[in-house]
């Protein structure tokens, strides 16, 4: 596969959703061909099933088959979409990928990292990230960024206790202990600017490196 995977991964205000816009549009027009996506990223069965997840009416939905839906859809995702775009030597920037499933369900929420790990990878087989880039905020700040814009939707999991999301935040610290070559930190408690330029140049010294 000729493409370059990327996902950015953190807790909520991190910054993760604005920058890769801004970033999507800079790589572009630096000349490289790139897809900006998030799951289910508009592909219909990956949103019929997220339906599924989120419907308030399944309150006795258990949390394996919640994890394999949302594994399911990823699937799809990747299918539809990402793997395409790798195929044809397009750089591909995810928002939240299969580290978000470990942090929150199989740790946050008690499933087991490595249980989760074992059906996404039937689901993603070896399609592993070539790059995370893991946006490191304390759950506290990124909660006080959301709260203090009124304009962005409020989701489920912004809403739920501190304490989950300072366990999200030690899932993902983890991670990067286990994954040291594939997840880069970056420092997100910095200025706009200054997160979207390290983000950049992360991943403009790995395509260079790459080429
Ligand atoms: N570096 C930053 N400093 C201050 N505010 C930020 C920064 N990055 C993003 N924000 C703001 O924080 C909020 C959450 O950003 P968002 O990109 O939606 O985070 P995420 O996708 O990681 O949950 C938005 O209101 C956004 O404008
Ligand atoms: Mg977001």
């Amino acid at each position: 596969m000729s493409g370059y995977f990327i996902t950015v991964e953190g807790g909520e205000g991190a910054g993760k959703s604005s920058i890769l816009q801004t970033l999507g549009k800079k790589l572009t027009a630096m000349g490289y061909d790139v897809l900006t996506t998030r799951e289910p990223g508009g592909i219909e069965i990956a949103e019929k099933i997220r339906k599924i997840i989120l419907d308030p009416t399944h309150t006795t939905m258990d949390g394996r088959t919640e994890a394999l839906l949302y594994a399911a859809a990823r699937r799809q995702h990747l299918a539809e979409k990402v793997l395409p775009a790798l195929e044809s030597g397009r750089i591909v920037l995810c928002d939240r990928f299969i580290d978000s499933s470990l942090a929150y369900q199989g740790y946050a929420r008690g499933l087991g990292m490595d249980e989760v790990f074992t059906i996404n990878q039937f689901a993603i087989q070896d399609c592993m990230p070539d790059m995370t880039i893991f946006f490191d905020i304390e759950p506290k700040k990124g909660l006080e960024r959301i709260s203090a814009n009124k304009d962005r939707e409020r989701n489920r999991l912004d809403l739920e206790n501190i304490h989950f999301h300072e366990q999200v935040y030690q899932a993902y610290q983890k991670l990067v202990l286990k994954f040291p070559e594939r997840i880069q930190v970056i420092n997100a408690n910095q200025p706009f600017e200054q997160v979207e330029a390290d983000a950049m140049n992360l991943i403009v010294s790995r395509l260079t490196n790459k080429a």
